[in-house]
């Protein structure tokens, strides 16, 4: 049986998550510490080394992202924004580590500063998180009287410290550049890329844009070494990943594992298997932004490459199960349902386009058979359309769960 390896989630359910002491004596902030005994470039030489990918959904390498944010001015102000808005349908994880392991957090953003060279920071935490706020509150406040955050931290040159700001409930503005925007008090409404936060993000600053399950990956990369890390998970995908299952599954609920371990192990193991038991009808990974495998693909190998290489996705790590009963048309409404009600409307192709996707997924569950089948590569064919000409990363969504579907749900979606 495949075990759970916890760094992300190393402090959870060990002590009250807000008693400081307690963090502590676990080991809390010795990956702050040794990070703040080296020089900058050693530490991002370690990030880079680790090969720790963006949690958020894109797994854009960390260490390099920090480098190119760094490398952007000689001498600037540069900001450190985490990523806490979770918006990704199926992903609860930001959620659990920001309420069972705040400390960890701030060390993460502690670190995230000392790599890119940064005095202050926000934590964007999605407005619905009323628990995860109120306790990082409380943990920013704890931390700041002890001396981890503020000026001069440990009597030394380096200070930092930073606050929360809540979303409003958008999906979009948890996209990076449009989370700029909210954070800057305007519209959510995103911004053209590049250029890319790390050159220009902040009220024009670089700026750092992470994940918060990226930024818990650090204390453990900066406490044990990228050597370490490299042990863990697959070649190209080193490290852990919190697996967040929903559905039609025995145990809803979320595991850190390896990267590299088959989906099967995953469903079967840690979420207690498909509800009813046998094999599911498919499963979404990544959300509603993410791709459809079919019951018979259960021994993918749950890494970025692999997943890739058959064109499917880790994304935030969701894992949505469908039992043989769900209604796979049912699905694709309620996907593109969700997209026609977050298109933010400041394109055409996509204002229009996921209304029309989302009238033409209720049509084609009026159809049978083969139709079906026509309906969907109909769908398919705009919705790669609006990838091409929409604005932002939003409307070129709507083709991903669509293009899997068609490739390996045909069976499901005819019968
Ligand atoms: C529509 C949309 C919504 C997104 N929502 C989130 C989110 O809720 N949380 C998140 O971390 N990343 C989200 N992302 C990804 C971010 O744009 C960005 O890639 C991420 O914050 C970078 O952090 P990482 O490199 O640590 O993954 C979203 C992207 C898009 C296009
Ligand atoms: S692609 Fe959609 S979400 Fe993005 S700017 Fe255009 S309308 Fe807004």
């Amino acid at each position: 049986m495949a075990l759970e390896r916890r760094i992300a989630l190393r402090y959870l359910g060990s002590a009250d998550p807000l008693d400081i002491d307690a963090y502590i004596a676990r080991g809390g902030f010795e990956g702050f510490r040794k990070a703040l005994a080296m020089d900058p470039g050693t530490l991002l030489g370690e990030i880079e080394r680790s090969v720790l990918r963006g949690r958020g959904g894109a797994g854009f390498p960390a260490g390099l992202k920090e480098k190119s944010t760094r490398a952007s001015c000689d001498d600037c102000e540069r900001f450190v924004v985490c990523n806490a808005d979770e918006g990704e349908p199926g992903t609860f994880k930001d959620r659990v580590i920001m309420e069972g392991e705040p400390y960890l957090l701030v060390e993460g953003m502690l670190i995230s500063a000392l790599a890119i060279g940064s005095s202050y920071g926000y934590l964007y935490i999605r407005g619905e998180y009323a628990l995860a706020i109120e306790r990082m509150a409380k943990a920013i406040g704890t931390a700041r009287a002890r001396g981890f955050l503020g000026d001069g931290i440990f009597g030394g040159r380096f200070s930092f410290d930073f606050e929360i700001r809540k979303g409003a409930g958008s999906y979009l503005c948890g996209e990076e550049l449009t989370l700029l925007e909210s954070l800057e008090g305007k519209r959510g409404y995103p911004r053209l890329k590049p250029p890319f936060p790390a050159e220009k993000g902040l009220w024009g600053r670089p700026t750092l844009v992470n994940n918060v399950e990226t930024m818990a990956n650090l204390p453990w990369i900066a406490e044990y070494g990228a050597d370490a890390y490299l042990t863990m998970g697959s070649a190209g995908s080193p490290g852990t990943k919190i697996f967040c299952f929903s559905g039609d599954v025995e145990r809803p609920g979320f595991a850190e594992l390896e990267l590299g371990l088959p989906l099967r192990t995953l469903i079967e193991e840690f979420a207690g298997g498909v509800k009813g038991g046998g094999e599911p009808l498919a499963v979404l990974l990544g959300g509603a932004a993410g791709t459809f495998v079919s019951g018979g693909m259960l021994d993918l190998a749950m890494d970025y490459d692999a997943l890739k290489a058959s064109g499917a996705t880790l994304g935030s790590g969701a894992v949505i199960v469908l039992g043989r009963n769900r209604s796979l048309p049912d699905m694709l409404i309620s996907i593109m349902d969700f997209f026609a009600h977050e298109s933010c409307g400041k394109c055409v192709p996509c204002r229009v386009g996921t209304t029309r996707l989302a009238k033409a997924a209720k049509a084609l569950a009026a159809l049978d058979g083969a139709a079906r089948t026509d309906a969907l590569e109909a769908m398919v064919a705009e919705a790669e359309l609006m990838a091409k000409t929409s604005l932002c990363p939003l409307g070129q969504s709507p083709v991903l769960p669509l293009k899997s579907a068609l490739r390996n749900l045909r069976g499901p979606l005819e019968g």
